[in-house]
């Protein structure tokens, strides 16, 4: 038996919600086989593709995939079944396309359908966001946990994995924009103060309150309003070339709002049509393109 399934990218944080807030785009995203095998004994990564100049542990115990996996199966008294992993990369590392929770994601999904489901997709969240820590050092579920169930999620809280789906509006559009630089998750989070100052936090909890309201008000003008990060993106800007014009043009193309994605350097913009979030993409691609910048661009309902 042998069981195939798609792990969607994420954007994680949104602007508002730092380590609370992702969504899932419809691509890039992972891949990833599970099969029975009777003739060996517990889990075995038995291909990565897809990781170019990068090389990835095949070792269970070390690599993202396999530690989401490895502690379900444990968590289920199955870690001696016979099972090999394969791991199909399809989005880059270090691009803040939620590229570790993906793997993380699409592991225990698979291995879980193999076994004939025995828990529910909201159950899994606490094994793929052990195999997430793996990768970048901290355990937050604001990509794995859109990965896992689709659309925006919230995390009430990281530590009990206390999440929620959020309506979506319709028509919401993603471009998402990811430049030829690599951040790693660990140095990103490496850049930011512990403390923020009370005037800061309560505009962030504005933004963060009017951003839910309009998603369940369906307000897309609110939502543009509100897509103000005060905390974050200014001390993160500075690890992408020419994220300032980036931004000026994305809202020049129209979009509601726009800012990292994730721990960057993907940069996402929010809009009210394909229409727009293509032409969003398109502007944010030729600012980055000045800066001497390739980029990659995905436009994505959500
Ligand atoms: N919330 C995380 C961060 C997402 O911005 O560091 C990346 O893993």
């Amino acid at each position: 038996k042998e069981v195939r399934v798609f792990a969607p990218a994420t954007v994680a944080n949104v602007a508002v919600g730092f380590d609370i807030l992702g969504f899932a785009i419809n691509r890039p995203g992972d891949e990833i086989v599970a099969r029975l095998n009777p003739d060996i004994t517990g889990l075995k990564i038995v291909a990565i593709t897809g990781t170019g100049d990068k090389i990835l542990p095949t070792e269970v115990l070390e690599n993202t995939a396999g530690v989401a996996a490895y502690t379900l199966l444990k968590h289920l008294g199955k870690e001696d079944l016979g099972i090999e992993l394969e791991v199909h990369k399809k989005m880059p590392f270090g691009s803040g396309l939620g590229s570790s929770a993906a793997s993380a994601a699409g592991a225990v999904v698979a291995v879980n359908e193999l076994l004939g489901a025995p828990l529910s997709r909201e159950s899994l969240l606490y094994f793929s966001v052990l195999g997430e820590e793996v990768a970048d050092g901290s355990f937050h579920a604001d990509n794995v946990a859109p990965s896992l169930v689709g659309g925006i999620t919230l995390i009430r809280s990281n530590e009990s994995l206390d999440i929620h789906h959020l309506p979506v509006p319709q028509n919401l559009q993603v471009a998402v924009v990811h430049p030829d630089i690599e951040i790693l998750t660990r140095d990103a989070r490496a850049v930011l103060s512990d403390t923020i100052s009370l005037k800061k936090a309560i505009r962030q909890t504005g933004s963060l309150a009017s951003f839910i309201t309009a998603l369940y008000t369906n307000d897309l003008p609110l939502l543009g309003r509100s897509l103000e990060d005060h905390i974050v993106e200014p001390q993160r800007k500075q690890l992408i070339k020419g994220f300032d014009d980036v931004k000026k043009a994305a809202l020049e193309c129209g979009a509601l709002g726009c800012s990292i994605s994730g721990a960057g350097p993907s940069v996402f913009a929010l809009c009210d049509s394909g229409y727009l979030a293509q032409a969003a993409g398109q502007g944010m691609q030729e600012a980055f393109a000045l800066h001497g910048v390739n980029s990659q661009l995905y436009v994505s309902p959500i």
